[in-house]
């Protein structure tokens, strides 16, 4: 660095003493007359001096033309790291930069504190610089204010803020801050998908009106704060476009004083809830199914003679074979004599009684045993597409249903995958299953209002992942929660006492779960139709 020649003083002053210039003592002054002056001068400039370098910020005194630098604090020096006199020597190019230096020619008075940046000694100094013509004078007051700690502390905290946004934005539950008033403060990526509202047209609105719907939850956050501890809603229960939707909602109040507000956090805990019912409904199924099928097993033998019994009977009295007449003919007694006293007292019909609950006893026990079977020996690979056709054969045949309900008033909507695999299963267990959802689907229409025509089952079947998905599909009146929930425990009906045994379904769900491997829910709610889904994995 090289200190650059200055232009002679305009009067006889030393040309490089400029202190001595700007207080006002020349060596003409120094006459004894003026020594009371002088030492107050003296004193005034010792303090001055004692101020400059007690200062914070770094001054400096730079002459306008060319830029050297006349005096610069002790701030400044350790600053710049340099000497006085290396100070001394230098421009504000060589201190400040070129940019500095050729802003100052521009503007030599720049009071707004422009921020640069200067690297010394491989540090990067960030400096606030000021600068100030003095008087008149042909000099510029520079002041630097190392601003490199906040400059860093700026950072990080954008940094922070940045990384703060990121986490809430990417949580995937649903954040939204609020004030003690319930105006919004945070809405994040979520808080939009839930609502379908952009957080631009939510911030800083009140939340009862962007999203009515959780405008119950400012008496919440209330409480949250006046007891700042954690509101917790478990379970609440909502319809989301047609479908019923779980959630658990939090309101945690801010840790920021008691005016400071809540964050409400909402998940979407459906999925959740759903498995916790497949949990309890495979449970129940095991105690209640196993249950079921021991007591099956007991009764099968008696009920087996009982209906035996009533066969004999009948074949007894009512039946013309050699045994009977010989008998009749031994205690002197017409097998007419006898036919007419029974008819008299209905015993036929009584007997028809006795076989027919017998025999609905039968169906209930062979059913229940189901839960004990293992269908190992009927697995075959099998084409899914023309189980459910035969299934659907079978339901159009099947006298019993075709005395109640005429299926073919229900138009069946056929929407089936060519691209499945053949399936690997027991097909007459899957036709079980198949004909239960179908016979449900078709008493489902019994007491609805809605006309015959409009009557749809759709049967689909997919290809989802290593399943293949059956669904059986029908816009009946659906079912409240209620019934949903128990619908696969054995013996619930709502049907009438003698129609239903409440099996189909249980059964069904052993079926498909623990005879296949497989997954079966439903959907359904009031109005909306049932639909019911089975997965079954492809091996
Ligand atoms: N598609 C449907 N729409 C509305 N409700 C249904 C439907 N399917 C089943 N349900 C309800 O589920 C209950 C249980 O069905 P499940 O098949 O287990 O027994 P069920 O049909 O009553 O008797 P069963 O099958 O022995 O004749 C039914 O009583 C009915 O309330
Ligand atoms: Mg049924």
């Amino acid at each position: 660095m090289s200190k650059p020649s200055k232009p002679s003083p305009p009067d006889t002053l030393p040309a490089n003493d400029a202190l001595t210039r700007l207080i006002g003592l020349g060596d003409r002054s120094i006459r004894k007359s003026y020594y009371p002056q002088l030492k107050k001068k003296i004193t005034e400039l010792e303090t001055f001096q004692f101020l400059m370098d007690r200062a914070a910020d770094s001054i400096f005194l730079v002459r306008v033309d060319p830029h050297s630098i006349e005096y610069a604090n002790d701030a400044a020096t350790t600053l710049m790291r340099l000497s006085k006199d290396e100070m001394l020597c230098a421009s504000v190019s060589d201190v400040f930069g070129h940019q500095v230096a050729a802003d100052l020619e521009k503007n030599l008075d720049a009071d707004s504190g422009e921020t640069i940046q200067a690297t010394k000694d491989g540090l990067v100094l960030e400096m606030s610089v000021t600068s100030h013509v003095v008087n008149d004078a042909p000099y510029i007051v520079i002041v630097a204010r190392d601003i490199t700690q906040r400059v860093q502390a700026e950072l990080e905290l954008q940094r922070l803020q940045v990384l703060l946004k990121g986490i809430v934005e990417s949580m995937p539950s649903t954040l939204i801050g609020v004030d003690m008033n319930g105006t919004i403060s945070q809405w994040n990526r979520q808080a939009e998908q839930l609502t379908g509202i952009d957080s631009t047209l939510a911030l800083k609105r009140p939340l009862a009106e962007v999203y009515p719907r959780l405008a119950n939850l400012i008496m919440h956050v209330h409480r949250a704060v006046k007891e700042q501890s954690p509101q917790i809603l478990s379970r609440v229960l909502h319809h989301r476009q047609g479908h019923l939707v779980y959630e658990d909602i939090t309101v945690f109040p801010l840790d920021i004083g008691k005016d400071g507000g809540a964050v409400i956090r909402i998940d979407d805990i459906t999925k959740r809830v759903h498995m916790e019912e497949l949990m309890i409904q495979s449970e129940k199924m095991m105690s209640v199914g196993g249950l079921a099928a021991g007591m099956a097993h007991e009764i099968n033998n008696p009920l087996g003679g009982i209906l035996q019994g009533a066969q004999n009977i009948r074949r007894r009295l009512l039946e013309d074979i050699p045994a009977n007449q010989e008998a009749a003919d031994r205690h002197q007694c017409s097998l007419e004599t006898i036919r007419a006293y029974m008819q008299e007292r209905s015993i036929p019909k009584m007997l028809d009684g006795i076989t027919n609950s017998g025999a609905r006893a039968a169906r209930i026990v062979t059913n229940m045993l189901n839960f004990s079977r293992k269908s190992d020996s009927q697995m075959a690979p099998n084409d899914l597409n023309a189980i459910l056709d035969h299934a659907l054969e079978l339901a159009s045949s099947d006298y019993n249903l075709k005395k109640k309900y005429d299926f073919r008033k229900i138009t069946i909507i056929r929407d089936y995958s060519q691209q499945l695999p053949p399936l690997r299963c027991s097909a007459t267990e899957i036709e079980q299953v198949l004909l239960n959802l179908l016979t449900n689907a078709a008493h489902a229409y019994n007491g609805t209002d809605e006309p015959a025509e409009g009557r749809t089952i759709r049967l689909g079947t997919s290809l989802s992942g290593d399943s293949a998905v059956i669904e059986i599909e029908d816009n009946g009146p659906g079912m409240d929660e209620e019934t949903r929930k128990h619908i696969f425990e054995p013996f619930f009906t709502t049907k009438e006492p003698g129609v239903g045994t409440g099996l189909g379904l249980s059964v069904s769900y052993y079926i498909i779960t623990q005879n296949h491997g497989g997954e079966f829910v439903v959907h359904s709610a009031p109005g909306q139709g049932t639909r019911f889904t089975i997965s079954l994995p492809i091996d």
